[in-house]
């Protein structure tokens, strides 16, 4: 049974998957997917931002995404560096803060530069939170919070006795909500290193649909689903099934 009223899921995650096969099959090129994928992007976020979702999540290059062609790794950290500050600007006037997540090095300069500048400018708005991750590996994330809090337990500041979940989650490279829903686009049903800590208890959607193309009425699709959910936690809540 469907629940009466459609619940929004305090944090989403998307792993925005498919630009290139979306191009491919359209003709064009890997970089011009990536191109209307982060367009689609732009929309997309805005509109869920609108149904009341407080933190968004997105994929936007993993650290093993350095492994692609010259071309391609260069194309994205251009249409980063560029595209970071028009999402800057149209966010803030909704009163959104950006983050990012991921490792800065091998980042390019200009990239650093302009999610430092984005940082900075949106840090003060105190709406919902866009987490936009770049250069994200679950793994690395792990490694660098367990890194961190060896060096607070050396130094003093962190007691290892107070070492638990949630100090983990401070640690981490922010300390957000779990993940409620999270998608990944263009039918792979991996979590290709995303999130491994955050996802814990995420309710998974995996639409066929190329991120370029995944649109309004797919998000509001991917809701309905989520709705269908009987989130259990372990414990045991029965109310949405017949049984
Ligand atoms: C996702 O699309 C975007 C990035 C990884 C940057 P892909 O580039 O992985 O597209 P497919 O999976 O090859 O279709
Ligand atoms: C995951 O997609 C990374 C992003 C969407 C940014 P990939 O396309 O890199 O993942 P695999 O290689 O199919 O697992
Ligand atoms: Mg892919």
């Amino acid at each position: 049974m469907i629940k009466q009223k459609m619940e929004i899921p305090n944090h989403v995650a998307i792993i925005l998957d498919g630009n290139g096969r979306w191009a491919e099959e359209r003709g064009l090129t890997r970089s011009e997917g990536h191109f209307h994928g982060f367009n689609n992007l732009e929309k997309l976020s805005d509109y869920i931002f609108k149904k009341g979702v407080k933190i968004l999540s997105v994929y936007a290059f993993s650290t093993e995404n350095f492994k692609r062609s010259k071309t391609e790794v260069s194309y994205l950290m251009s249409l980063f560096s560029e595209g970071f500050k028009r999402y800057s600007k149209r966010l803030s006037k909704q009163n959104i803060k950006i983050i990012f997540s991921g490792r800065r090095e091998p980042l390019p300069k200009k990239v650093l530069k302009i999610i430092d500048q984005v940082t900075e400018e949106t840090k003060k708005n105190h709406g919902s939170i866009f987490n936009i991750c770049v250069n994200y590996g679950g793994q690395y994330e792990i490694v660098d919070a367990v890194q961190k809090i060896i060096k607070d337990v050396k130094a003093g500041i962190l007691d290892e006795k107070n070492i638990d979940c949630h100090t983990m989650n401070h640690y981490m490279y922010q300390d957000l909500a779990p993940v409620d829903l999270m998608i990944r686009t263009s039918g792979e049903h991996r979590l290709s290193n995303f999130l491994l800590w955050q996802n814990a208890y995420a309710e998974f959607y995996f639409p066929k649909t190329y991120f370029p193309a995944f649109d309004e009425k797919e998000f509001d699709q991917a809701i309905i689903e989520y709705n269908k959910r009987n989130r259990r936690f372990g414990g045991i809540n029965y109310e949405n099934e017949n049984s």
